[in-house]
């Protein structure tokens, strides 16, 4: 049985992290997507509210399932039994980082991490930018699950009324 966790922030979840995702439970048996809940990092969707998105966007995969945790990803690996780490890499600035906690995730548990590489689609895309795009008003359709652009604009239009 081979169970690997994805991890990350998903504020919010872009195509970008559903296609590592999807590829990822086509190659694994179990897919645990591990949301960070960060209390130092002020996110723009609360993490229920990000869990929320990603159930819904990846209720179609039967082995993929969505968790929250804080602290240290390796111990959230290693209460699960799970030996492997799944991550995208986007380009060569994503490795560097990238290579430094996969290093040390294995250091600190011996957590194995894998990169995929990311679909060139999707190579120039970061929750981030999502959130800028959509915070003056740019079309995220394509960036985003329909749904998730729905959401960014509820949730804009509440933090940003004049807009
Ligand atoms: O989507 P992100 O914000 O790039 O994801 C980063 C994440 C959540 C994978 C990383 O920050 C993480 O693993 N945080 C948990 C704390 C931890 O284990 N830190 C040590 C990393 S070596």
């Amino acid at each position: 049985m081979h169970r690997v966790v994805c991890p990350g922030s998903f504020d919010p979840v872009t195509n970008g992290h559903l296609d590592i995702i999807g590829r990822a439970s086509r190659l694994y048996d179990e897919v645990v997507v591990a949301v960070l809940m960060n209390v130092s990092k002020k996110s723009l969707f609360a993490v229920d509210e990000r869990i929320d998105m990603l159930r819904e966007v990846t209720k179609q995969y039967g082995n993929v399932s969505i968790e929250k945790f804080h602290g240290l990803l390796v111990d959230f690996c290693k209460a699960r039994g799970i030996p492997m780490i799944v991550k995208g890499l986007r380009a060569v600035s994503d490795f560097d980082y990238e290579l430094q906690m996969a290093q040390m995730n294995h250091s600190l548990a011996e957590i194995e991490t894998t990169f995929m590489a990311t679909n060139p689609l999707y190579s120039f895309l970061s929750s981030s930018l999502v959130k800028e795009i959509a915070g003056y008003g740019g079309d995220v359709s394509g960036l985003v699950p329909e749904l998730v652009r729905d959401r960014l604009t509820e949730r804009l239009a509440e933090v940003r009324p004049d807009r």
